[in-house]
């Protein structure tokens, strides 16, 4: 019997060809397993051309759920925007790959893995960094990266082989989409300084004008509710993507920091990933106390970091989870969107549990403040500073004393 191959197969160019490439050079039988994270493709094409190209099986798992709540919901309780931008739409949804890849791979006594993906990128670290988190004696084949073929080449060896692949030799967008957004990458748009033509984008073109209000309620860190609607988070993250969308809001255009150290061009669409980061980010305004809040604000960053870098599974991103996961216990509340053409900025937050309190902030009628404690409190806090200007004198600068 041939050895089983299990490949992370998407239905694309590399992906179809390397489940041919795979059987015919290293006469393995390929296990094609396509993991649905919210792409919105058809699987039951994907299915049937994983087939068509070779695969002994074709395996399709629906992952939408799994991806929002194990997946997203940390990603949203850590405000995570790698280099303070890009929410991690394809790194977020590789370790949901891996688990499946991994599982199935025990499930069909498979000894290896595959993907399709090339030397230059992030997500052959992630995967292969994830597989060996969670299944390190498994042995790792990365086909793109060794079989020299140009793209064009990969078109020739579809059309060789009678592959079936929509992928054509002009240059054209590599897009990976999933519920969290959308990444656009290649062609024209490798020139950081040309602009992204119109038809690039497809999360985000505007087609409403009148202004419009959307409250998002959270419990414990995670969004819950659309204007007081209760629904799961998957749901949830679609809907509110094509309402921010229809705004025409939610686009990112970044010179990103690959891992392999490239800096590379990219531009997102992510309307759900960036509204509701920026909502869940100002309840907790609202909720956390003040070390709490910017020691988090500390880590966050590095989670992002960690989690871009391919390191989901690894013992400091488990260990920041424990963090951000005890700190979320108090984010519930509601926040206000308002949005309007180009616009999505938070108007209003309230919280049963807030820290705010009325009665401390204001400066009119009902003011429970102890002002005759500032007096000392103040005097104490900048105690070391006049001890120093008392003793030492202080230069100020610009005078020439
Ligand atoms: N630069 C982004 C990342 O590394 C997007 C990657 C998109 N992946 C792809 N295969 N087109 O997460």
């Amino acid at each position: 019997m041939a050895e089983r191959v299990v490949l992370a197969y998407s239905g694309g160019l590399d992906t179809s060809v390397a489940v041919k490439w795979l059987g015919e050079n290293m006469e393995m039988d390929v296990i094609a397993v396509a993991v649905d994270v919210g792409q919105g493709d058809d699987f039951d094409s994907i299915r049937r051309r994983a087939l068509a190209a070779g695969a002994v099986e074709s395996v399709v798992i629906d992952a939408r759920s799994e991806m929002a709540d194990e997946y997203v919901a940390p990603a949203i309780a850590a405000n995570a925007l790698y280099e303070g931008r890009y929410p991690l739409v394809s790194a977020l949804s590789r370790p949901v790959i891996v688990r499946h890849l991994v599982a199935e791979a025990r499930r069909h006594g498979a000894g290896s893995v595959a993907h399709g993906c090339t030397g230059k990128g992030n997500d052959q670290v992630r995967f292969e960094v994830g597989i060996r988190s969670l299944a390190p004696e498994l042995d790792i084949l990365a086909p793109a990266r060794v079989w020299g073929m140009t793209r064009e080449d990969c078109v020739d060896y579809a059309a060789k082989h009678s592959i079936e692949v929509e992928a054509t030799k002009e240059k054209v967008f590599s897009i990976d989409e999933n519920l969290w957004g959308r990444a656009i990458e290649c062609g024209e748009i490798e020139d950081p300084w040309s602009s992204p033509p119109p038809e690039a984008y497809t999360l985000t073109r505007q087609s409403r004008n009148e202004p419009l209000e959307v409250v998002i309620g959270f419990e414990s860190g995670v969004p819950v509710s659309i204007d007081g609607r209760q629904m799961n988070l998957a749901q949830l993250i679609g809907e509110i993507g094509a309402v921010v969308g229809s705004y025409g809001w939610g686009r990112i255009d970044m010179v990103e920091n690959r891992r392999v150290g490239i800096k590379s061009r990219e531009t997102y669409e992510c309307p759900a990933a960036l509204a509701l980061i920026m909502a869940h980010q100002d309840l907790e305004s609202l909720t956390l106390e003040r070390d709490l809040a910017h020691f988090k604000t500390l880590i966050e960053g590095r989670w992002a970091e960690l989690v871009y870098d391919g390191m989901w599974f690894s013992p400091l991103k488990q260990a920041l989870d424990a963090f951000i996961s005890t700190s979320q216990a108090h984010v519930s509340g509601e926040v206000r969107l308002a949005l309007a053409p180009g616009v999505c900025q938070v108007s209003g937050r309230r919280s049963p549990v807030g820290l705010y309190d009325h009665g401390l902030a204001t400066y009119d009628e009902g003011d429970t403040f102890s002002h005759a404690d500032s007096a000392g409190f103040v005097s104490l806090f900048g105690l070391s500073v006049s001890t120093w200007a008392a003793r030492q004198g202080i230069a100020v600068p610009g005078s020439g004393q």
